[in-house]
């Protein structure tokens, strides 16, 4: 999402400066921009449509089958293009197909909406048949939401790409050993460490561009710390998508191909991986009770849990857990602006500046890392 007009003048920037690979979505609400801007550029005779390699998103409202194609359609009509070139699931779970792009219930909560991927996949092969789509490919899906469909009957056409978070923080090895195994091209998404909106994104990890390493392999070759995180990805085979609207930035995050990192240096940047997201897929927190209650309870049943009212300042701090179940004892306050949480032991007295004492457990399952956290007294 973008202020009104500038998307246009970075979509030109960006065809000037060498770029083909675009990443759009009709929730970035700028597909105008992104299509006029492309359109300007082919009259000038600077590009052939053939040239650019345009990515649409099908958002989570359209996942039944019939929307599929007018979905798409309606996508076309907004770039004023013919085709494009891959199309992706935007995420793995569907909500209320309707006008409201955030379908939400009186209490605040995102309305869902059951759905069959395998037939959303099928609707989407059947529009790369009628050319409106040269590929097809995900986004946000895990692994075992991407053997669904590799394994689903009578599979056209398999996913060619996935695109998920991934930079030196949160390098996904799994899931690119896994991608690498069957073709699919990871395509990274946030390769820089995002903006750092705190409206949806963790911010408790550190920010990626001032990280020593980076900074210091920068130094070396003459080249930011930003041209490093994105050199490090190309080089695994890994697309990025780095997003700017400042022209020297855009021509900076093209300057990756006039130098390469050594083994060495591709080991050191790799282990600076922390697993943690900073891309809060906020509309997960249902999810994420419904993970915690299969596999959290039965450990924690021990102690009752409650939960505490964050202030920003432990926020920055800390990983923020899981939304907690109304059926856990919650007898704290709850944050209904952001809707994070954080476990305490119902037993200790609340207090927001206290330290955090240990992780009680790591989650991985469902595409969703999250942490379980316990406090102490001491402050
Ligand atoms: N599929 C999904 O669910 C999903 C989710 C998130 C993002 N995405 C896609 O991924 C794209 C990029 O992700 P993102 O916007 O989250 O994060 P990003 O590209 O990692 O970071 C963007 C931020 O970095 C700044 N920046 C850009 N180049 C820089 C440089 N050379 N030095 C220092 N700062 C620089 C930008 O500011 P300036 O603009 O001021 O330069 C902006 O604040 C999005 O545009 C979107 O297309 C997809």
């Amino acid at each position: 999402m973008t202020p009104k007009g500038s998307c246009l003048e970075a979509v030109k920037i960006a065809i000037d400066a060498g770029y083909r690979h675009i990443d759009g979505a009709f929730v970035y609400f700028n597909e105008h921009e992104v299509g006029q801007g492309i359109r300007e550029k082919i009259a000038e005779g600077k590009i052939k449509r053939e040239d650019i390699f345009y990515c649409g998103k099908l958002w989570n409202t359209c996942h039944p089958p019939e929307l599929v194609r007018p979905t798409l359609e309606k996508t076309l009509k907004i770039l004023q293009l013919d085709y494009v070139d891959l199309y992706i699931i935007e995420l793995p779970m569907a909500f209320k197909p309707g006008d409201a792009l955030y379908p939400k219930d009186e209490n605040g909560k995102f309305i869902y909406h059951k759905t069959d991927l395998c037939a959303t996949w099928e609707a989407m092969e059947a529009c790369k048949d009628a050319g409106l789509a040269k590929s097809l490919g995900v986004s946000n899906f895990n692994r075992r939401q991407l053997e669904m469909i590799m394994n689903k009957p009578g599979l056209k056409y398999k996913p060619v790409s996935n695109q998920v978070e991934c930079h030196p923080y949160f390098t996904q090895p799994k899931l690119l050993e896994f991608c690498r195994q069957h073709d699919i091209v990871i395509v990274g998404y946030s390769p820089l460490g995002t903006s750092r909106d705190e409206s949806w994104v963790n911010v408790s990890s550190p920010p990626l561009l001032k990280d020593p390493l980076l900074n210091a392999i920068g130094k070396k070759y003459n080249k930011t710390a930003a041209q490093v995180a994105l050199r490090f990805n190309i080089q695994r085979g890994v697309v990025v998508i780095p997003k700017s609207f400042n022209p020297q930035r855009i021509r900076e995050n093209f300057q990756i191909f006039d130098f390469s990192l050594t083994e060495k240096e591709m080991k050191e940047i790799e282990a600076l991986n922390k697993n943690v997201r900073y891309v809060e897929l906020l509309m997960e927190e249902e999810v994420k009770d419904l993970l915690f209650q299969k596999i959290f309870c039965p450990a924690l049943n021990k102690t009752k849990f409650t939960s505490l009212e964050v202030s920003t300042e432990v926020k920055k701090k800390v990983y923020p857990a899981f939304k907690i179940k109304k059926t856990l004892d919650a007898g704290g306050i709850s944050d209904s602006h952001l809707n994070t949480y954080i476990l305490i032991p119902a037993n200790e007295k609340l207090s927001s500046s206290r330290k955090i004492e240990h992780l009680i457990g790591t989650l991985h399952a469902g595409g969703i890392l999250a942490k379980a956290l316990t406090f102490n007294n001491s402050t």
